[in-house]
């Protein structure tokens, strides 16, 4: 029910505070107020006051203050319009005829979302008016314009007990729904609620349909805490939303590009220059929400974080999230500011331009986990090797889709097959795809492509005749790198097949490749008619010829490495002469390799 202002002002008017107020607290007469015990609090010596003039009643001790429907409301806990009625009655006023547009809005106003929204509009005018100079030179300060300022509704919050309740109040906003929304608090002892947002700069923030559901406040000044937010209400879940998504969302979709920023701040700059997909969490670490949230505007959302050590933790916690959750059309990349900087000072100090430079600029995901894995480590031994190798493996384990975890161990195979070339800069990847160097137009013959498939057939032929030897190499076998891209899946389903805990004597090997569709190549190595030379007469022997295999890759694969590196480095005509003399060295070496009839006649092959 809506009652027009006059009907409001005649109420006021016809019943005076002393008469209702009278009847619940002893009042004395003070000059032209009255005063007595106040009703809202407990207290031994009188701070409540009347003042019939003014029309309003007001409490020095616990800042409880209002007109006539107000104390009523307050001290029998009615809504606005049944004190409303009340008074009337008492005043014998007839109440004004309804009208029902009206009442719809005032529901809307009623429930949550529109207490809410009517906070919303009052700290966007407490910002225009007389109360909100300072936080308006902040804001002036900070570089934030009024375009900005009104694109996030952005307000203020005065250094008040209670202006926001007596204002929403005023509108029949009860108490009780302003706790609701988390709007004022309620202290533990008997005191009345007050304010929960004062002396602050408030961010709105909202759903994905852009109402406004709960806000953040920042202190003007050094005050703490420095951001404080609204606590968690029915609309108001802060792992669940991103601040400024309703207003990113058509840009990110557009772009395919979505940056995730550590604050609202940030939000905020980037999309005054211009940079319109930022959005933040709610100063939490990003939740699988928020990663969802952000994987329905685009498909490699880009994590921006400080360069300080939180940064960092928060980049690793952010891999942790969405491992479990990766696919080839969902995945992260990550940008890393200067440290010292964050978004916010980077557009202001440096310009739009450097800032998309650095989200331009952002690694993969694979590489960050790289990085969090192995980097600063030295990988000059096996076993730094396996201690990395291990790690990786327990990531990539955690991705659901396997042709995507099968590219993972692919890239990090190759990358510690290469570690000391670590990352270049610019975020290039960290390996040299092992392919033989040939300038454009000149072919150099082939570096060992053709000759690769002998070996590899023989390496899997000992594998598949001793299982218990691919179960107890499984490690190996994710370092070990097939050209043969038929033959790589075999290695990785045996990784598999070792990891899921078979038994012992591996008696199942053959069984599980078949069940991953692998029957054809199964058969080719080692069914009937197949051409194996040289069976190892027991797992030992095996396991000696297989330990070889694996090393002289290694070699065969540093090898390559090395000329990609040449070619790599070559500037001029001399320089590439120089480097073609070592290809074709290199590949003398590869000759010599091949020359070995399979596995069979391993130096070693000693104990058959
Ligand atoms: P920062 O301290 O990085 O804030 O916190 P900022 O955005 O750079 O702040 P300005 O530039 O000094 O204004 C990042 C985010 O963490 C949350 C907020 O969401 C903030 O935007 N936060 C921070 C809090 O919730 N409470 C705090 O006291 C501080
Ligand atoms: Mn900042």
């Amino acid at each position: 029910m809506t009652f027009p202002p006059q009907f409001l002002d005649e109420i006021r008017a016809r019943v005076p505070l002393e008469g209702v107020i009278g009847k619940r607290v002893r009042l004395l007469r003070r000059g032209r107020e009255l005063i007595g015990l106040c009703p809202f609090h407990k207290e031994k010596t009188p701070s409540f006051t009347v003042n019939e003039d003014k029309g309003f009643f007001h409490c020095f001790g616990c800042g409880a203050h209002g007109d006539v429907i107000g104390f009523l409301m307050r001290d029998e806990g009615l809504s606005f319009p049944e004190a409303v009625e009340r008074l009337a009655g008492d005043a014998g006023l007839a109440l004004p005829a309804r009208d029902p547009r009206a009442e719809a809005r005032e529901k809307e106003r009623h429930s949550l979302f529109g207490v809410i929204e009517a906070a919303a509009a009052w700290f966007e005018g407490e910002l225009k008016g007389s109360r909100g100079a300072a936080a308006r030179r902040y804001l002036d300060a900070r570089g934030v314009d009024e375009a900005t300022r009104a694109h996030f509704r952005l307000g203020f919050a005065p250094d008040s007990r209670n202006a926001l309740r007596t204002a929403l109040e005023k509108d029949g906003i009860t108490e009780a729904m302003l706790l609701d929304a988390g709007l004022i608090v309620a202290p533990d002892d008997d005191r009345p609620p007050y304010d929960r947002f004062r002396g602050r700069v408030i961010f709105p923030i909202c759903d994905r349909r852009g109402r406004v559901v709960a806000f953040g406040g920042r202190a003007l000044g050094e005050r703490q805490p420095k951001y404080l937010n609204s606590p968690e209400t029915p609309l108001f879940a802060k792992g669940s939303l991103l601040y400024g998504h309703h207003l990113a969302a058509p840009a990110a979709r557009k772009a395919n590009r979505v940056i995730a920023v550590e604050g609202y701040m940030d939000v905020i700059a980037l999309h005054q220059a211009g940079i319109a997909e930022a959005v933040a969490p709610l100063g939490t670490a990003l939740t699988e929400q928020q990663l969802e949230a952000m994987w329905r505007l685009a498909e490699d959302p880009v994590l921006c974080f400080d360069g300080d050590e939180a940064g960092v933790r928060a980049a690793a916690r952010a891999v942790e999230r969405a491992l479990p959750r990766l696919s080839a059309k969902r995945s992260l990349r990550f940008a890393t500011l200067p440290a010292g900087q964050d978004p916010d000072t980077m557009v202001r100090d440096r310009g739009r331009r450097a800032m998309t430079e650095i989200v331009d600029a952002a690694i993969p995901l694979s590489d960050q986990l790289w990085n969090m894995v192995a980097g600063g480590r030295t990988l000059d031994t096996p076993e730094a090797r396996a201690r990395v190798n291990k790690q990786l493996q327990d990531q990539i384990a955690q991705i659901p889709d396997r042709d995507l975890g099968f590219r993972y161990q692919e890239d990090f195979r190759q990358r510690l097959r290469l570690p000391w070339q670590g990352r270049r800069p610019g975020g290039a990847p960290s390996f040299v795809a092992p392919e033989p160097p040939v300038r454009p137009g000149e072919a150099l013959g082939s570096g060992g492509q053709g000759t690769a498939q002998p070996r590899e057939r023989a390496l899997l032929q000992i594998l598949l005749s001793f299982p218990a030897l691919a179960l107890e190499q499984h490690e190996a076998l994710a370092g070990l790198h097939l050209e043969t891209p038929r033959f790589a899946a075999v290695v990785a389903a045996m990784i598999d097949w070792a990891e899921s805990g078979p038994e012992p004597e591996g008696a199942e090997l053959r069984a599980a490749l078949v069940g991953q569709g692998l029957d054809g190549v199964v058969e080719e190595l080692v069914g009937q008619g197949a051409h194996f030379l040289n069976r190892p007469a027991n797992i030992d022997r095996a396991r000696d010829l297989f330990v070889d295999a694996l090393k002289r890759q290694h070699q065969r694969l540093e090898e390559q490495a090395t000329r990609a590196e040449a070619e790599a480095a070559h500037t001029d005509e001399e320089a590439w002469q120089h480097t073609r003399e070592r290809i074709l060295r290199l590949q003398e070496t590869a000759k010599a390799d091949t020359d070995i009839p399979d596995l069979g006649a391993a130096p070693r092959a000693s104990g058959a």
